[in-house]
This record gives structure tokens, C-alpha cells and sequence, in this order.
């Protein structure tokens, strides 16, 4: 399963490379700034056609084409590209994640960034890799030698606003820095390999997050929503951290 998953991962990511040199239409889905390329589609279409053909009983969640549930205690969760607004505007920041769950509980997460070669995986209780080396989160204890990472989800009113007053009481608690990188689950994988300290939203889909928060776990993170409650598939909001500074977000967080 491991096997497929990366191998999803990177015939989707060849995919999107090929679209990435030439200029492709996006449509808008939701909200003007909320798109979708040709891209997603064709690499979401590959991601399904190799799982199914390996598995076709598994259920499967996708972004762009939904759930299809088989009576399985297998479900793989699929951003076929994560950074969808970066892809279209040219900034190099954008990844392909595939996550395989087993009666809820994640079992294997595969998150590949194609501009960088750069693969992260990790598979339940064995560690999490970035191209086969082993990775574990930063041991920065304190905010105010962290840097932060966050997310803006496709909403412009009291989600953005509760995202810029947390960002503001970040900073004065004289954090190194933020950043917004447009991508959540490379987000979460720099916070597992600590390039970041920690990562929020206050809105996010399970495919943005589900292989994502495997590779933080098991890099010996801590992921929780902004309540505080245990990781699961249905939390609509995220923190992401190397657990020393956890605590800390989350006082910052719940002001
Ligand atoms: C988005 C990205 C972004 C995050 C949004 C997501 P998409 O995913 O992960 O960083 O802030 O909330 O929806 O639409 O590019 O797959
Ligand atoms: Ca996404
Ligand atoms: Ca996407």
C-alpha cells in the first residue's frame, strides 16, 4: 500500500509539472479566489486510476470528485495538488498528498512536493522519511525562538479576521517569524521535518491535512485542533506543532 501510495504520488506529480510550464485556465469554484486547474483534475484522475487498479474495493475521498465508499475499513484521502492558487500563479509551492486510512485511524500518509523532488511519507508506528531519511520535529521550546507557519482558508470575514488578530498576538510574543506558504500539507511536513515550529488554521479539509498530520505524529509531533482535542479526521481546524511549543500556541490561540 505504501508502494502504491508513492507511486500515485509521483506519476501525479509528473503530471503537474507537465501542466506548470504552460499557462493553464483556471475555473473558480466557490468563491473567485477558490480554483481549479486542468492540473487537479488529470493528476486526481491518475491518483484514482492507480489506487483502483491496485484496490478496487478500498473507499476513496478526493477533493475534486468526492467520496466513492465501498464496504472497506480502507479509505484513501487525496489532494491531488495542494497549493492549487501558488500552481496557477507560478509560485513554486505546491505538492501532491495521498493518505490511506483504516477504520478512521491514519495508516500511511505520502506528501510529495515535485519542484523539489522532495518526498515525504510515514507509515503508522515506523517513522516518518523525507527521501528515505529519517525526520523529527525542531526541539525549540519557547515562541518566542519559533518560526510559525499559518493558513488562510477561502473566507474573507470573521475566520480571516479571528487568523490576523492570533498572527498579531504572535508576534508579540517576538516569534522569529511567520509564513503564509499556500500549501497546508507542506505546511505540516516542514513543521515535522523543523523547518517550521508550528503550523494553524482555523478552516481546513481532511485531504489537506490527512497524510500531512501522520508525518508530523510521527516525527514525534503534536497535532491537535484549536480546542485542544486528540487528532482526527473530522477536526475542521488545525495545530500542527513540535509538541514543546504546543501549549504555548494554544494560549495564544484560544485568547
Ligand atoms: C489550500 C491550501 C492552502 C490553505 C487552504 C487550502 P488547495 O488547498 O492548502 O494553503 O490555506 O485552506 O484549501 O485549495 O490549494 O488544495
Ligand atoms: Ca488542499
Ligand atoms: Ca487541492
Amino acid at each position: 500500500m505504501k508502494r502504491t501510495a508513492i507511486r500515485a504520488a509521483k506519476e501525479a506529480g509528473k503530471i503537474i509539472l507537465s501542466y506548470y510550464s504552460k499557462n493553464v485556465n483556471a475555473i473558480s469554484k466557490g468563491s473567485t479566489y477558490n480554483l481549479v486547474t486542468k492540473a487537479d483534475i488529470a493528476s486526481e484522475k491518475k491518483i484514482i486510476s492507480i489506487i483502483k487498479n491496485k484496490f478496487p474495493g478500498h473507499s476513496i475521498l478526493t477533493e475534486e470528485s468526492g467520496e466513492e465508499i465501498h464496504k472497506s475499513d480502507y479509505c484513501w484521502v487525496i489532494d491531488p495538488l495542494d497549493g492549487t492558487n501558488n500552481f496557477y500563479h507560478k509560485f513554486p509551492m505546491f505538492c501532491v498528498s495521498i493518505a490511506l486510512y483504516k477504520k478512521d485511524k491514519p495508516m500511511i500518509g505520502v506528501v510529495f512536493d515535485p519542484l523539489r523532488k522532495e518526498l515525504f511519507y510515514a507509515e503508522k508506528n515506523k517513522g516518518a522519511f523525507l527521501n528515505n531519511k529519517k525526520i523529527r520535529v525542531s526541539n525549540t521550546a519557547t515562541l518566542s525562538k519559533s518560526l510559525l507557519a499559518l493558513g488562510f482558508y477561502y473566507e474573507r470575514g470573521s475566520l480571516m479576521r479571528k487568523t490576523l488578530d492570533q498572527m498579531k498576538r504572535f508576534f508579540y510574543e517576538n516569534i522569529h517569524g511567520i509564513r503564509r506558504t499556500g500549501s497546508a500539507a507542506l505546511d505540516i511536513c516542514y513543521t515535522a521535518c523543523g523547518r517550521f515550529d508550528g503550523f494553524w488554521e482555523l478552516y481546513l479539509n481532511p485531504w489537506d491535512y490527512a497524510a500531512g498530520s501522520l508525518i508530523a505524529m510521527e516525527a514525534g509531533g503534536r497535532v491537535t485542533d484549536v480546542q485542544g482535542h486528540k487528532y482526527n479526521l473530522m477536526m475542521k481546524n488545525i495545530v500542527a506543532s513540535n509538541g514543546g511549543i504546543h501549549k504555548d500556541m494554544m494560549r495564544i490561540l484560544e485568547k
